[in-house]
């Protein structure tokens, strides 16, 4: 049964995906300005270490701001007391929703009969969902899994899933054993809704969000019209691209797009929905083999919102998290114009704190615009 805030969203809906160190409280606080999806979902947190001492460090991953709402909160584990507290405890802090983890291949999540790991103990895993459901109050639940584990068991995981009746279900279109290493099988997802509305056919079934390798939302529209689903959660597609869901509701969305730019011009993006989407071979799945994004952005601007990124992670999180964090978002902002690489070398050698990669970038976008410097940073 769908409640809470799912009741009231737009249409197909468009998420974003939980991706630990990357969709931290400061990469959504510039997602939610500059191009804000209908839902997002906060990286996972453990319910064992919520309720042990060591709290106090990883609500670092709960945090959040108004402007992100509607905001879930995604966690993982195994013990059902656990996840009851953890919910009176998300229900606290202000969440709208929780999120239950059940597709995590994490070994170190697994080892702890979590994540992925559910899928081999649906008693287990309903007895978590129903726990989470008796300390959430009024807040939805939904839950976000895989095809199976070892193989596809989608016959029999999804209705163990849909008994729990929850809001939403995420599948990411592969089993545990496939990792990320073939390509997301869509089809499944049509098959995901078909066994939805077998099992129940009322105006008010639990949603079915498909999720892997949707590059943008031209290709994500082209899913949900090709499998039916309620909506599509997008992951690796944000890097680099806060703008991703920029009016991802309006048609606008699926204009074509052209090749590559430098400063001063814009960068749109590599596919258009008149031609066929690019073979997923081109884009393996691993993180950070991600295809330079796909904006309308100028490339000053983008270059000044990555600046900006870089100031509220080190306010929000500079003494909390790596560095090392930003860095790999650089690999994904700078990308694809003249002059990239050497400022992305630049970046990577050189900068340690946002007052460095301000002044790189800002030396950068004056060279660049100048018409007698054909070599930025050269
Ligand atoms: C770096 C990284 C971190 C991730 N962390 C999480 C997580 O905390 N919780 C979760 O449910 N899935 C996590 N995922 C999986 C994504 O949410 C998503 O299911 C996966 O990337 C496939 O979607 P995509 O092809 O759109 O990226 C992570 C993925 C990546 C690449």
């Amino acid at each position: 049964m769908i409640s809470g805030f799912w009741k009231n969203l737009p249409k197909p809906i468009f998420g974003l995906a939980p991706m630990a160190n990357v969709t931290d409280a400061a990469f959504r606080r510039i997602i939610a300005k500059y191009g804000k999806p209908d839902v997002m979902w906060t990286e996972f947190v453990s319910c064992d270490g919520l309720q042990s001492p060591g709290q106090k460090e990883l609500l670092v991953d709960f945090m959040y701001s108004e402007p992100e709402r509607p905001i879930v909160a995604q966690i993982f584990g195994s013990k059902p007391d656990n996840f009851y507290k953890t919910a009176l405890l998300i229900q606290e802090l202000g969440f709208d929703g929780i999120d239950i983890n059940m597709g995590c291949p994490d070994r170190n999540v697994e080892k702890q009969c979590a994540g992925a790991a559910m899928m081999k103990n649906p008693k287990l895993a309903q007895e978590c969902v129903a726990a989470t459901k008796r300390g959430a109050g009024k807040l939805p639940i939904s839950i976000k899994t895989r095809l199976g584990f070892n193989k596809n068991e989608l016959d029999t995981w999804l209705p163990t899933l849909l008994e729990t009746d929850v809001s939403a279900i995420t599948i990411h279109a592969r089993t545990r054993k496939e990792m990320s290493q073939v390509p997301a099988r869509w089809e499944e997802i049509a098959r995901a809704v078909a066994i939805r509305d077998k099992f129940d056919n009322s105006s008010n079934k639990t949603l079915i969000i498909g999720n892997g390798d949707v590059i943008d939302i031209a290709d994500a529209k082209q899913k949900i019209v090709a499998t039916g689903c309620d909506g599509v959660m997008i992951g690796r597609g944000i890097f680099g691209n806060p703008w991703l869901f920029r009016n991802c509701h309006s048609e606008a969305q699926t204009i074509p797009r052209l090749g590559g730019v430098g400063v001063g011009e814009t960068l749109r993006g590599q596919h258009s929905p008149a031609s066929p989407t690019p073979g997923r071979e081109a884009f393996p799945a691993q993180a950070g083999n991600w295809p330079s994004p796909a904006t309308e952005v100028d490339i000053a601007e983008k270059l000044r919102v990555m600046v900006e990124h870089t100031k509220l992670f080190e306010k929000l999180l500079g003494d909390k998290k790596n560095f090392h964090i930003m860095k790999k978002h650089y690999k994904a902002y700078v990308n694809g114009f003249a002059g990239a690489k050497e400022l992305r070398i630049k970046l990577m050698t050189e900068a340690e704190d946002a007052s460095a990669v301000e002044k790189i970038v800002e030396k950068f976008i004056q060279i660049t615009n100048s018409p007698a410097a054909p070599l930025p940073l050269a």
